[in-house]
């Protein structure tokens, strides 16, 4: 029969790689919970209108991107493009942000589905880290998701990282630079591509991030977004832009960072890396003041960010930087005979049950050959018994690394073994 592959743009983590998203989604539990974020998880699928809203008609993501279907009740569902609307509405509908000043710091790990076209770095199922803190409209709130972010890459070992950040200031100073775009582009019409054309009408600032050369080149002198920024706003900038200095976090102001969402309010960063080709944004952010309130809640600030997962683990590779392996040593028994295969199954679950990571080959094949699975397995120890070991209440244990052998009573197997995984973890 045909065999089925894949969807386009998805990816399996296989076995032998799922240890590295392992040590990045410890890593970044780690992290949130020094900053004292506590996890959310909410549904991989929301109402279409969570996002319409949310994420804004105009985006792209809403416009062209959305895996959007109606289920058999009728109603018109979407997969999650990205992570923010899903954790505002959890909070808007839990309570969370109920009252005046109420102070929120989640974090989220998992998969979000934007219909793109594929490429290194680019999937139609990529994972986020992201956080999100709602309730402080202070710059000091943008700064601490900044370095959560920023030590989050160290302590993956990522290299080479770029900080950039901007601002499009409250929503006073976002219609200010609207009509300051749409003043610069208009005589420009032409110019544009038909997408962009279309946008002039409806939101200018996207033409900003377009892909398309003949856009790119349109905007090339175009008025930056600081110029339209309100004495508050300014004065939000200019202080995040302080506390990163004071936090020596380097940083670059790209005037032409826009990123792809209407939500976005205030302060904007992205984190490009080098050795990812393209698709070099590991990571990007901001704050939002008027999502909450958009989509039905009581007015509450919020800031945050979205790292993707894949794209870190692709930075890694290029940079040819190493996880730490923070796997249990593997324990391997061996039986010579019936009678051990039997006993070897019940020193299974007893090792187990001492937290140790034990496997055994029970289809009763040669001793060689299970030594050869132990090796194939990556175990670090192998535990012999056979007759003679049933009859002495004793075992052997190998290390597979030296090939030391020793001879070690069945009473004293579990203090042996924590003696030995010491040594190689
Ligand atoms: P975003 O910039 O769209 O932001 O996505 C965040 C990160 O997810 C990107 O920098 C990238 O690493 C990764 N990513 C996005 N799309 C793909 C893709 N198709 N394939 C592989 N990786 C991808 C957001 O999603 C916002 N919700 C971030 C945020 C949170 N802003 C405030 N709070």
């Amino acid at each position: 029969m045909a065999q089925i592959s894949a969807p386009r743009g998805t990816a399996d983590i296989l076995p032998g790689e799922s240890w590295k998203w392992q040590t990045v989604e410890r890593i970044a539990h780690h992290m949130a919970a020094l900053y004292h974020f506590a996890e959310i998880r909410t549904p991989m699928f929301e109402h279409t209108e969570l996002f319409n809203r949310g994420v804004g008609e105009t985006s792209d993501i809403v416009g062209k991107e959305m895996y959007t279907f109606v289920d058999r009740g009728g109603h018109s569902l979407t997969l999650r493009p990205e992570g923010t609307a899903g954790v505002v509405r959890a909070m808007i509908e839990s309570n969370a942000l109920a009252d005046q000043g109420a102070r929120a710091k989640v974090y989220y790990i998992g998969p979000n589905f934007r219909f793109e076209r594929p490429q290194a770095g680019r999937l139609r199922q990529h994972h986020q880290f992201g956080v999100e803190a709602f309730g402080v409209a202070a710059p000091e709130q943008d700064v601490e998701c900044i370095l959560l972010q920023m030590d989050f890459y160290r302590r993956c070992g990522v290299k080479d990282l770029e900080l950039q950040v901007n601002s499009l200031g409250d929503r006073e100073s976002k219609l200010h630079y609207r009509d300051a775009l749409l003043a610069y582009l208009s005589p420009k019409q032409a110019q544009l591509g038909e997408d962009s054309q279309r946008r002039l009408t409806t939101n200018p600032l996207r033409i900003l991030d377009s892909k398309d050369p003949r856009d790119q080149e349109a905007c090339l002198g175009a008025p930056p977004a600081a110029q339209s920024l309100s004495d508050k706003s300014r004065l939000h900038f200019d202080r995040v832009q302080a506390l990163l200095a004071a936090a020596n976090v380097p940083f670059r102001v790209s005037p032409a960072l826009v990123r792809g969402f209407d939500y976005y309010t205030e302060t904007l960063w992205e984190v490009v890396a080098g050795g990812l080709g393209a698709q070099n944004a590991l990571g990007g952010g901001g704050r939002y003041d008027n999502l909450v309130e958009q989509l039905g809640g009581r007015p509450t600030p919020g800031v945050g960010f979205g790292s993707g997962i894949e794209r870190l683990l692709l930075a890694l590779e290029g940079q040819g930087v190493a996880l730490p392996r923070a796997e249990p040593a593997l324990i391997w028994l061996v039986a010579i005979g019936d009678a051990a295969l039997a006993a070897n199954f019940k020193l299974l679950a007893e090792l187990r049950a001492a937290c140790f990571a034990c496997d055994m080959d029970p289809t009763g094949r040669s001793v060689k050959s299970q030594f050869k699975l132990a090796d194939r397995e990556k175990a670090a120890f192998c535990i012999t018994v056979g007759e003679n070991e049933l009859a002495a209440g004793t075992v052997v244990v190998k290390v597979l690394s030296t090939g030391e052998q020793t001879i070690v009573p069945r009473a004293e197997l579990a203090a042996r073994l924590t003696e030995l995984t010491k040594t190689i973890e």
